[in-house]
């Protein structure tokens, strides 16, 4: 008699409620069962990987995996680490970190701004490039060889966020990084000065980027991960995806979520695919290439 050993998917979610996107997400990527714990905090991370870690053979690891969601990206971070400290030798299952879209988004941002732009020629500007995502955005760009301004409203925080940033990027590339405090129009035209890209990260329903400073820039692709009015850049729709604006390409949120939706669909069938994977922001960017490429073959 074969036992059958069916894909099943942990998810942990910092939240109270655990994400229904994310739950929908999963089962449409074909999980066929779904274990949701909301709420979760570091010290319940243990008892629950134990769970899925001890229940199956060497051959069969690769059917239990888990996904860490949830709106606080920072708590994310912490219960993906607590994960892997549970783990020992090949006794593990594959995890995915996505908390709030952050690696997703991110991934499918940059793979956008590839569609138009030798990414190690870019010249990069991301305001907001503190929050989550920003960061994010900033060492994928990076780790292609562009070179990248990140803004805030505050320089300390831009300077701190570097360090973040550069614990995930090869050494070959620190020097590309560098970070500006931008509290008005003088400075963020400053900043745009010599930009072919800009990504902005700032929050939802914060414009960080006026219409005058776009129109004087000399920006080959501008991308706004903003879904929430105002725009993150005046100018720039929601909807914009691929859109041509005199010489410039500029997405939307929603014009790049097409392809962040195929990303999370597609990183989470990769989780079954072996027992030992950590699907973090630079694994998720590659699975999106792949599928980049081969549509890019088709
Ligand atoms: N499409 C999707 O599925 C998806 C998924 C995730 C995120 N997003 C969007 O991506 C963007 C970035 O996400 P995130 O989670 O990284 O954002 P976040 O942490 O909320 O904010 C990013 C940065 O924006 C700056 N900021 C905050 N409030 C501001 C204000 N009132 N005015 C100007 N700047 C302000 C802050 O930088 P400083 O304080 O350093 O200036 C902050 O670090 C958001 O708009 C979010 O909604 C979209």
């Amino acid at each position: 008699m074969s036992l059958s050993h069916p894909r099943i998917l942990l998810q942990f979610d910092s939240d109270e409620h655990a994400s229904v996107f994310d739950a929908v997400v999963a089962v449409d990527s074909g999980v066929e069962h779904l274990l949701q714990y909301a709420s979760v905090e570091p010290v319940d991370v243990e008892g629950l990987v134990h769970g899925a870690m001890f229940t199956r053979g060497p051959d069969q690891l690769k059917n239990t995996a888990i996904f860490v969601g949830g709106s606080d990206v920072g708590h994310g971070e912490r219960i993906a680490e607590c994960i892997k400290e549970t783990f020992f030798g090949p006794v593990k299952v594959s995890v995915m970190l996505d908390s709030n879209g952050s690696n997703t988004t991110a991934a499918a941002a940059v793979l956008c701004a590839r569609r138009h732009l030798e990414l190690s020629q870019a010249k990069a500007l991301v305001p907001g490039g503190t929050g989550p995502v920003g960061r994010r955005v900033a060492r994928l760009l990076l780790a292609q060889g562009a070179q990248v301004v990140i803004t805030s409203r505050d320089a300390r925080r831009a300077q701190s966020a570097c360090s973040e940033i550069l614990a995930n990027v090869p050494d070959q590339y620190h020097q590309h990084l560098s970070a500006m405090g931008v509290a008005g129009e003088t400075e963020l035209r400053s900043a745009l000065d010599g930009c072919n890209l800009l990504v902005s990260c700032g929050a939802a329903g914060a414009q960080l980027v006026s219409g005058s400073a776009l129109q004087a820039s000399e920006l080959k692709v501008a991308i706004d991960l903003n879904a929430v009015a105002p725009a993150g850049i005046e100018g720039i729709s929601v909807m914009d995806k691929a859109v041509k604006r005199g010489d410039r390409i500029d997405y939307g949120a929603i014009g790049t979520g097409g392809l962040k939706m195929k990303i999370h669909r597609e990183s989470i069938r990769t989780l079954f695919t072996s027992n030992d994977l950590f699907l973090d922001a630079e694994q998720i960017f590659a699975i999106g290439l792949n599928l980049e490429e081969a549509t890019e073959l088709s």
